[in-house]
């Protein structure tokens, strides 16, 4: 396979007094920069910025984040190592609202750190340290096992589109939606993606051409509204994106635009599937409507990377994320397998089955 190397993701050097490295997606394609986080702030910002984006690269970077929170208090006693874990957890958990990995990642290092009285601060947090990077490389499994399940719904000769960017940049490495490219890909297939640019802060253009690109998969960048065009000219035979919350009955959030091109890819009889580990559904939620959406700062349209391309105090409504139905989702891969139909009883069954063979 043609990639060029880069950088991890997601780094965590030393041991438990050590810090999280991460590459910098703000400055992509143009300059691949890490940065050192070296306390809870620094990792809720970059989270909050998207230096590190994707649902399950945030949940990652959490992880971490939670060890960096508690290092100051690895000789504290245990009530106020227990209260640091809560607001460390409390202070990420604020970050961004929709990707449920944040906080599936969150609950897991606060079960471990509470668990057994009888530990040092010290044991408590190298026991922080060893769940994060299990949560790290569990991601990377899922990642290529996604990427297996999901290349077998392409063929040789298929043209696929995609939006944002789920790639290894978004996870620990590999993707969701870019793994099952990849994975195609590196088994023969001729495949060939569409990217969305992913209006307004570009994340196809600048994260998933680049990742496509290092990895030698032929890829033609579009703009968002260019989708139905190459879609009527019979260019796109699927579209597979990444999620950021899937509620019980398959209601599927993801980057803001995702619903739109799953209405068009109905409306040409297009496949449209969603890449996603488990980690990623939420079946304390019914339905989409329960999954919040992140709403961001008007700047990113009106002044996007710093040009001013609208009129002064012109009104803006930027929510992040939407919401596609179940019923316009023709299947969920997961690194267990792909559901279809999608419907409450068969995601049940899925993570059901998935629960036992864990
Ligand atoms: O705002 P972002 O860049 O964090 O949004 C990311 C997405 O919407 C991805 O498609 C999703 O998190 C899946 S990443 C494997």
């Amino acid at each position: 396979m043609a990639t060029k190397t880069r950088p991890e993701t997601l780094q965590w050097l030393g041991e438990t007094d050590g810090c999280l490295r991460l590459i910098d997606q703000t400055l992509l394609p143009l300059e691949c920069r890490q940065i050192d986080c070296p306390d809870v702030t620094a990792v809720w910002e970059a989270i909050k910025q998207l230096r590190v984006r994707g649902a399950p690269a945030i949940g990652v970077a959490a992880a971490y984040g939670v060890c960096v929170g508690l290092q100051t208090s690895a000789n504290a006693d245990r009530a106020v190592f227990d209260e640091q874990l809560k607001k460390t957890t409390a202070y990420l958990a604020s970050s961004r609202p929709t990707a449920v990995n944040l906080f599936w990642a969150l609950e897991r290092m606060e079960r471990v750190g509470m668990h057994d009285a009888a530990r040092s601060s010290a044991e408590r947090l190298a026991a922080l340290l060893a769940e994060a990077r299990a949560i790290h490389e569990e991601d990377r499994a899922m990642c290529h096992a996604i990427g297996e399940h999901g290349a077998r719904l392409l063929a040789s000769g298929d043209s696929v589109l995609t939006h944002c960017n789920a790639g290894g940049l978004a996870t620990a490495e590999y993707g969701t939606a870019l793994s099952v490219f990849f994975k195609a890909h590196e088994q023969g297939k001729k495949i060939h993606v569409f990217v969305d640019e992913t209006r307004p802060l570009l994340q196809g253009a600048r994260l998933t051409a680049w990742e496509l690109m290092q990895h030698g998969v032929p890829a033609t960048l579009i703009c968002d509204s260019m989708a139905a065009q190459v879609m009527k000219e019979g260019r796109v035979q699927a579209v597979v994106t990444g999620a950021d919350r899937i509620a019980a009955n398959g209601d599927t959030a993801n980057k803001i635009g995702t619903d739109s091109l799953a209405v068009l890819a109905r409306a040409h009889g297009i496949p449209f599937y969603i890449a996603a580990p488990t980690s990623t559904f939420d079946t304390s939620i019914q339905s989409g409507e329960q999954i919040p959406i992140e709403q961001r700062q008007a700047e990113e349209i009106t002044c996007g990377f710093g040009k001013q391309t609208a009129p002064d105090g012109v009104a803006v409504y930027n929510p992040a994320f939407d919401v596609t139905p179940a019923e316009y989702i023709q299947a969920l891969i997961t690194e267990h397998g792909v559901i279809s139909p999608v419907n409450q009883k068969t995601i049940a069954l899925h993570l059901s089955l998935a629960g036992e063979q864990a």
